[in-house]
């Protein structure tokens, strides 16, 4: 069956010396009191390579943000896939309607990301999620269908190994928050989605988490409904207390 997650994602936030001390005390943290799901701290990229030793790899799984979507060569400034998997990272968030927007990041793009991931051994946490217009024309079902795109090109056995986040970009960063039902509904037609492409076992097997403006108070209401396997935590993963009120919410 599918596995429960809370990710973190740190976007960009914290300096190198920042970061290593926000790990450890999370490490501490989680390991005096053993969390009920599995737990992933995304970070910049050059936290990475830090971040990765000093945390109980039982516990913590460590990604990236974001990788190249070229293998290696004159990209100046990029990062591979396969360099973010050499620091000893395990994931990867692609697809972030941040670098959606303000990267120009295409169904395409991300395609050619996600094979990457996959073909160095990452797991992406793949981003989909309507912004307020599309929700407030109901058009949200279509905006994710449409997203899904970029990962419906993968074999079934590829697809079993991605992580899926609904990010309603209204929700992020906002304070608002998709309510428990509406997460519910959309999270149900994502995977009605991957049950038609894949099958039922497929569909069933496939984390699906929720995003946008989590937070303790919030979560363990959100992370009850049947399809919603967890969350992708901006903000509030940035204090060990609010990050690990929204692990508690598992207990
Ligand atoms: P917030 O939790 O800050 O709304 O961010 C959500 C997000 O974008 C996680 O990827």
């Amino acid at each position: 069956m599918r596995k429960n997650i809370v990710a973190g994602n740190w976007k960009m936030n914290k300096n190198l010396q920042e970061g290593i001390a926000l790990a450890k005390e999370l490490n501490e943290a989680l390991i005096a009191d053993k969390p009920n799901c599995d737990v992933v701290i995304c970070t910049p990229f050059i936290h990475l390579a830090s971040v990765t030793p000093i945390v109980d790899s039982a516990i913590i799984g460590v990604g990236a943000e974001n990788c190249a979507d070229k293998v290696s060569g004159a990209y100046t400034g990029e990062v591979s896939a396969e360099m973010v998997a050499s620091t000893g990272a395990q994931y990867v968030i692609l697809g972030h309607s941040e670098r959606r927007s303000y990267y120009g990041e295409t169904v395409e793009i991300l395609e050619e990301k996600v094979k990457l991931a996959l073909a160095n051994n990452l797991t992406p946490i793949f981003c989909i999620g309507e912004v307020l217009e599309e929700r407030q024309a109901e058009k949200q079902n279509e905006v994710v269908a449409a997203q899904l795109a970029s990962v419906f090109t993968l074999s079934a056995e590829d697809f079993g190994k991605i992580v899926l986040a609904y990010e309603p970009v209204w929700a992020i960063g906002t304070g608002l928050t998709a309510t428990p039902e509406q997460a519910q509904d959309i999270h149900a037609y994502i995977r009605s989605l991957i049950a038609e492409k894949y099958g039922q076992e497929v569909a069933d097997n496939c984390s699906i988490l929720y995003g946008g403006s989590c937070k303790p108070s919030n979560a363990k209401e959100l992370f009850a409904k049947p399809d919603v396997d967890g969350g992708l935590i901006g903000g509030a993963a940035l204090k060990v207390s609010d990050f690990k009120g929204i692990i508690d919410a598992f207990k």
